[in-house]
């Protein structure tokens, strides 16, 4: 999977996503993230990138044009399976979307600013808006972020042990079972007897068991 990312601020994207699981399959060469900085497609000698916008109102809206070309040079060198635009009023993420997006081969996600960008962008050139939570973050990289981590987790050999994401909660719809590791008492708080036992099928029932428990009272709404 190669992810290209159109931003501002290309710092913020640096730290989520150079650690961890997402720079060992960088380092597999499993993904590819590509950052790109919007300023260097900004207008004049300031590099303007935003303006204010038509009709009044707080806040600047980033322009058509720097947008425009910086995501044409893009698609002349390759195609995109989807261009996405992070945005709080997107399409809200979930497990199932990142898995279908896990799928494909390029992505090109938008990270916007300030009131967001021009919707005439939206409109023409963006393939999906996402939002990763209803509430206002300042910019769209940190849910830039989080899409490319969960992405990145689904795609096969990330993972070392390749069976855990499917374990993961919201796969399947049902949130993950409780974990627990050594000791086996502590302060007298036990393990559950079964996980002990060593039996797998009695292990496996019980972690479906406590799956579906644990999704009836936290989030009945997935059963439905
Ligand atoms: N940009 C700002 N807030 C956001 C959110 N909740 N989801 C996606 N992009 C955003």
């Amino acid at each position: 999977m190669r992810y290209d990312i159109i931003t501002l601020l290309p710092e913020l994207l640096q730290g989520p996503l150079h650690h961890s699981i997402m720079q060992r399959a960088i380092d597999k060469g499993l993904v590819q993230v590509n950052i790109h900085n919007l300023r260097e497609f900004g207008l004049g000698k300031n590099k303007q990138v935003d303006d204010y916008q038509y009709g009044g109102g707080a806040g600047m809206v980033m322009m058509c044009e720097p947008l425009f070309n910086c995501i044409s040079e893009l698609k002349s060198q390759r195609s995109y399976d989807q261009i996405i635009y992070m945005t709080p009023d997107g399409e809200q993420l979930t497990q199932s979307l990142s898995n279908r997006l896990s799928m494909g081969d390029n992505l090109l996600i938008i990270c916007g600013h300030y009131k967001g960008i021009d919707e005439r962008i939206r409109e023409n050139i963006v393939d999906l808006e996402i939002s990763i939570g209803s509430y206002v973050l300042s910019g769209g990289e940190l849910p830039a972020a989080v899409l490319v981590d969960s992405i990145t987790r689904l795609i096969p050999g990330v993972l070392s042990d390749e069976t855990s994401a499917l374990f993961d909660s919201f796969q399947d719809d049902l949130l993950a079972p409780p974990v627990y590791t050594r000791p086996a008492d502590f302060n007298g708080w036990t393990v559950p007897e079964v996980l002990l036992s060593g039996h797998e099928q009695m292990i496996e029932d019980w972690r479906n068991e406590q799956s579906y428990e644990r999704t009836k009272k936290r989030r009945p709404d997935l059963l439905k």
